[in-house]
């Protein structure tokens, strides 16, 4: 595995088995037999945007590790009075032993991770969300034993972190993705034809009745990404026929399998009656952040 995660694309495949075969053995042994790799450590948190799940299951897992976090509102730090990206980072890389940052600029991450020599975890910018994702695919792995072949619909706006990141991912471990969203929100053109990784296939459908059919999982993200709050009027009204409905879930097989990243906007995005379902697994999603974001950070910090 590379120094640090900022994006999907710095994992392979070799990464991800791994990633998985941790997981699964932190989840087994939580409470009862668990390591302590991060013995000694500290981690930093810095946090620009709201958070319950990536706060919480990173401190907790963290301390499960054996190590010790410590949590840092962008405005605590000199950081918020002009203190630049490049010193913060060269005198944090002094007291820490890794760094999980949220922000907005996807930019300032990979400039902050440019400075530090520990590694740099991004906990979601406006353009990724890996920890989020590289989840989802281990929770999809839990279910359906495999991802290469399996076909998923994200239903939504279809530019959003977490939608940039799943075309990542789908096309490293050869998933079949369908994005659905109207014009104005459907997904990068640069990720969609670029950015090659795997043998997976992505592409776009404005019907997201089509988009559903024959898929295995259902996901979706709200429609007002935290950042975008002054366009949320515009942006409900143009994504209301994206919400994902049991009208919508019956087009889809009965097998199939509804994800969510959370926190969910019940009433638009998804109804309670869907996300309340039994073919709903977001609750898992959100549990398996903890046993994931564990494998990640001692994979990172195995050689600190
Ligand atoms: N899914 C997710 O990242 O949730 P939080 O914003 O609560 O961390
Ligand atoms: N797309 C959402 C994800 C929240 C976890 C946002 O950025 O607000």
């Amino acid at each position: 595995m590379q120094n640090d995660l900022l994006t999907v694309e710095e994992i392979t495949l070799g990464d991800l088995k791994e990633i998985f075969r941790l997981s699964a053995k932190m989840k087994k042994e939580r409470g009862i037999a668990m390591d302590k790799p991060l013995a000694g450590k500290s981690v930093g948190m810095i946090f620009s945007k709201s958070s319950t799940r990536t706060r919480v299951s990173f401190e907790v897992g963290i301390r499960e590790l054996g190590g010790f976090s410590i949590f840092l509102d962008q405005n605590d730090l000199q950081l918020g009075r002009g203190e630049s990206i490049p010193d913060t980072a060269r005198v944090l890389s002094r007291y820490l032993h890794a760094v999980v940052i949220r922000t907005f600029k996807h930019e300032d991450v990979v400039e902050f991770a440019k400075f530090a020599n520990i590694p740099i975890i991004n906990a979601l910018t406006d353009l990724y969300h890996p920890c989020q994702i590289l989840t989802d695919l281990f929770t999809i792995y839990e279910y359906s034993e495999r991802l290469e072949g399996i076909k998923i619909a994200y239903i939504g706006d279809c530019a959003c972190n977490t939608a940039n990141s799943l075309i990542l991912a789908a096309k490293l471990s050869g998933m079949n993705l369908v994005l659905s969203s109207p014009k104005k929100y459907r997904p990068s053109k640069d990720l969609m034809e670029n950015h090659n990784i795997g043998k997976g296939t992505v592409t776009w459908e404005e019907d997201p009745y089509k988009a559903v059919k024959k898929a295995d999982y259902i996901y979706t993200d709200v429609w007002v990404s935290m950042g975008f709050e002054e366009e949320a009027k515009k942006r409900k009204r143009a994504l209301k026929p994206y919400s994902v409905t049991q009208d919508l879930v019956n087009e889809a097989p009965s097998s199939v399998k509804i994800m969510h990243c959370l926190p969910a906007h019940r009433g638009e995005e998804i109804t309670d009656e869907v996300m309340d379902s039994h073919a709903s697994i977001v609750f898992d999603q959100a549990e398996n952040r903890l046993h994931v974001q564990k494998a990640i950070l001692s994979m990172l910090l195995k050689d600190e």
